[in-house]
């Protein structure tokens, strides 16, 4: 038996969860793959039945599980609430408290979709790349002051900041992404302004000592930014810390046009947990119309990497390709002359091909 916490969390949410666990059964159905599944409160949702967004008992309940199925949190309502108790708090703590130090974030566009992306069709056709960012380090847990008075006017700071250790271990396993893939890592940083960013390139350079079958270039940031617009197909694997990471995965992941197919992992020492990159869409929540695919395609990274069932995982993206190839359209990918379908009936089209 393999226990899957799923933590719906806040808007969206909800939907896209009970969605990918419907898909889950389906596969599981089919193959024996003998899954149980426990659900718990996150982000906002839980700052209002408990006031705190990551209540002790759900991230006890990651650490024992053998995954966790994540949907998605925040949202305007809790624009007021303190700094440290804001929804995005809880997948915060869930990636230090269970040292999920790496996230991957594959960019693959299908064929089918090719006329969605907003650039030319020869540009996106093909791209197949992996975005991996350091998840648990780096300016998003520095050290920070929310408001301070220097000289006279307020301020407020965040520090970035990035040891060794830290940058050896994501550049390792990006090393071995690339190694099974096309043998082409790309590291990301701002070199030529960031000390962070000079430690970052240094450490790199060093550990591609041992992996000579990868052929290894740098880029600045911002350099890679336009690149993703210009030439995304010269990526393969791309290997940056935790801001660019976030700048640059919501970027390529429209390359395949729309956020909401786009599924990731995020790797760490215990429990691995598993989300779609997009957020929690307060304004279409309820509404049936959500986009369920990145949380599937998340799903299907979860019986992957979690839990090896590598024949599942195939069954759930190939139907999603089907379905898609069938012409069925959530609202974010609809188009003239395609079938037009809402949260439940991509389900079930999902559910029906597996
Ligand atoms: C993401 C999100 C999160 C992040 C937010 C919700 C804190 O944008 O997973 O990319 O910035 O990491
Ligand atoms: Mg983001």
């Amino acid at each position: 038996m393999s226990k899957i916490v799923v933590i719906p969390g806040d808007g969206i949410g909800k939907e896209i969860t009970e969605s990918a666990v419907e898909v889950l059964k389906t596969v599981d159905k089919k193959l024996n793959l003998d899954l149980e599944y426990e659900f718990h409160d996150a982000g906002g949702t839980a700052y209002d039945k408990f006031g705190v967004p990551l209540p002790d008992e759900t991230l006890e309940a990651c650490k024992k599980a053998d995954a966790v199925l994540f949907g998605a949190v925040g949202g305007n309502k809790w624009d007021n609430v303190k700094a440290e108790l804001r929804p995005e708090r809880a997948i915060l703590g869930l990636r230090k408290g269970l040292g999920l130090y790496a996230n991957l974030r594959p960019v693959k566009v299908v064929d089918s979709l090719v006329g969605n992306s907003p650039l030319k069709p020869e540009l996106v056709k093909g791209v197949d790349l992996v975005i991996v960012r350091e998840l648990v380090g780096g300016i998003y847990f520095g050290d920070r002051c929310e408001s301070e008075i220097k000289d006279g006017a307020e301020r407020a700071w965040d520090l970035e900041n990035y040891s060794v250790p830290e940058i050896e271990r994501i550049t390792k396993l990006a090393f071995e992404t690339a190694k099974i893939r096309r043998g082409k890592l790309t590291s990301v940083d701002k070199a030529n302004v960031l000390a962070t960013s000079r430690l970052w390139r240094r450490t790199v350079t060093k550990i591609a000592e041992n992996f000579n079958d990868v052929e290894l270039n740098h880029l600045y940031v911002d350099n890679c930014a336009m690149q993703l617009c210009v030439n995304p197909k010269q990526f393969d694997v791309i290997v940056t810390g935790n801001l660019f990471g976030d700048i640059l995965s919501d970027e390529a992941a429209v390359i395949g046009g729309s956020i909401g197919l786009m599924p990731s992992a995020s790797i760490g020492e215990l429990t691995s947990l598993y989300e779609p990159i997009h957020g929690s869409a307060p304004d279409i929540a309820g509404k049936g119309i959500a986009n369920p695919m990145g949380t599937i395609l998340s799903a299907a990274m979860l019986l992957r990497y979690s839990l090896h069932a590598e024949e599942a995982a195939k069954a759930i993206e190939s139907a999603i390709d089907q379905t898609l190839a069938d012409g069925f359209r959530t609202a974010d990918i609809y188009s003239d002359g395609f079938k037009k379908i809402g949260t439940e009936q991509a389900t079930q089209e999902i559910c029906s091909r597996i």
